[in-house]
């Protein structure tokens, strides 16, 4: 059955306001205020950077491209969106405002970002203002009051049903495009091939995609952030991982595969236990369940597999105490995700504020919080063959604890990643994923 759209962003609309009033009502403000962004330009020039749209606008409706723009939202009252839709020949102008969301807003359309000010609540000291600064306007100026802010972020992590549906869409966006760069791949085509037929598969480019795709043949997987993309394929193709994403209605996904060029090899197989142990750590995700040991289990499935495969030396508690798995596994199990692709409030204690501290030795963890129903993360287990962090585990003294001869032996291959977003139900976890891998 398809699923209501108009209804589920109803619902989701009746959930931001009740959030906002009581953001409103913590911080003791009448009314909230949240620019859409304006463009930002290069140093020194007059090129302008993709526009990306303030998160905490796009919350409210799925407008990702206007500029000067702004959400006004007084409790009891129905939303207003000052839309900016300037007189200009230069650009593309946005649309006339269409969709569900216009049904529930009061939308008043300004020629030039100034006019705005003419539709702002009279009052500015009364209200709380979101945004960066450079949205500024008169006495408007962006005060993030922290009260409000850190309630809002914090019930972000709880997507609404309609949040699920967008991102459920963005899957299927990301992983069509996954097929193609597969099958560049397996065509021969270079990083920036793989990465075109990408964007081609997306119909979304750097003005769409949630974050810059890393798409690395060979060694480049060991770079975590690999973005670098060579025009020329290497000789021989061993291996390709990919992270890519793509969006919908402000909404992302993230998606990372790794594939051996021969599917028979070792690397291969190597791929098949981190993607069976990814599977179990998915399973993971449920009510009640700290993010954090999600992380730390993994450090131990994932040395399991280092053991397995002859990499280490040591029993998996032992690599995992000494800090040895960490050099093959030196990234957090995963994050939130939603409107950012890294979703905030990862570390938020309560809706209050304050921090829950990361566990020890483990610095690159984006998520310490206990899942709940409504919360979507990432699961990414990943297992690289970087020098850099062997290096420091022999200068450790900690060389005897890896057979080197076996990391010699996969180093040429780069890394894996495999990673799903996954919904926390009050039930079995929900993989965003592998639904739209299985769909087709
Ligand atoms: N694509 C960035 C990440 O996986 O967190
Ligand atoms: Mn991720
Ligand atoms: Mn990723």
């Amino acid at each position: 059955m398809r699923p209501d759209l108009p209804a589920l962003y109803a619902d989701h609309l009746y959930m931001l306001k009740r959030r906002a009033d009581e953001a409103l009502h913590r911080g003791g403000f009448d009314a909230l205020v949240v620019p859409s962004g304006r463009l930002h330009y290069q140093v020194f020039d007059d090129r302008d950077y993709p526009f990306a749209v303030n998160p905490q606008f796009k919350a409210w409706v799925p407008l990702v491209r206007v500029t000067d723009s702004w959400l006004v939202y007084v409790p009891g009252h129905r939303p207003k969106v000052i839309y900016h839709q300037p007189f200009d020949y230069w650009h593309v102008v946005p649309g006339t405002p269409t969709g569900a969301w216009t049904e529930h807003m009061d939308v008043v359309v300004i020629r030039t970002p100034e006019e705005a000010l003419q539709h702002l609540p009279k009052n500015a000291a009364r209200c709380a203002i979101l945004g960066e600064p450079q949205s500024a306007l008169g006495e408007f100026v962006p005060n993030n009051p922290p009260a409000v802010v850190a309630y809002l972020e914090y019930e972000r992590a709880f997507k609404t049903a309609y949040e699920v549906e967008m991102m459920r869409g963005a899957s299927r966006i990301g992983v069509r495009a996954h097929r193609a760069a597969e099958r560049a791949f397996r065509a021969g085509a270079s990083e920036f091939g793989i990465h075109m037929a990408y964007c081609q598969a997306a119909g979304q480019d750097a003005n769409d995609l949630p974050y810059s795709n890393i798409v690395a043949l060979n060694e480049h997987g060991a770079v975590l952030h690999y973005t670098d993309r060579d025009k020329l394929p290497p000789r021989p193709v061993r291996s390709f991982l990919i992270d890519a994403g793509a969006s919908n209605a402000g909404y992302a996904c993230d998606i990372t595969r790794t594939y051996s060029q021969d599917t028979s090899d070792e690397f291969q197989a190597l791929i098949d236990a981190v993607d069976r142990a990814q599977l179990r750590m998915c399973d993971q995700v449920r009510k009640d369940f700290d993010y954090r040991q999600l992380h730390l289990d993994a450090h131990l499935s994932l040395a399991g597999i280092l053991r397995e495969f002859g990499l280490i030396t040591v029993s998996p508690e032992v690599a995992v105490e000494t800090g040895v798995s960490s050099a093959f596994f030196p990234h957090g199990i995963g994050h939130g995700i939603g409107l950012q692709v890294h979703d905030v409030a990862g570390f938020a204690e309560s809706d209050a504020g304050g921090t829950l501290p990361k566990p020890e030795g483990h610095p690159y963890l984006r998520l310490t919080r206990t899942l709940q129903p409504g919360m979507v993360v990432t699961i990414e287990p990943g297992l690289y063959f970087i020098d850099m962090l062997l290096e420091q585990l022999r200068d450790r003294g900690l060389g005897p604890s890896v057979d080197w001869g076996r990391v010699d032996a996969f180093r040429p291959f780069g890394g894996i990643r495999i990673e799903d977003d996954v919904v926390c139900t009050d039930d079995a976890p929900f993989n965003l994923t592998r639904e739209a891998f299985a769909a087709g």
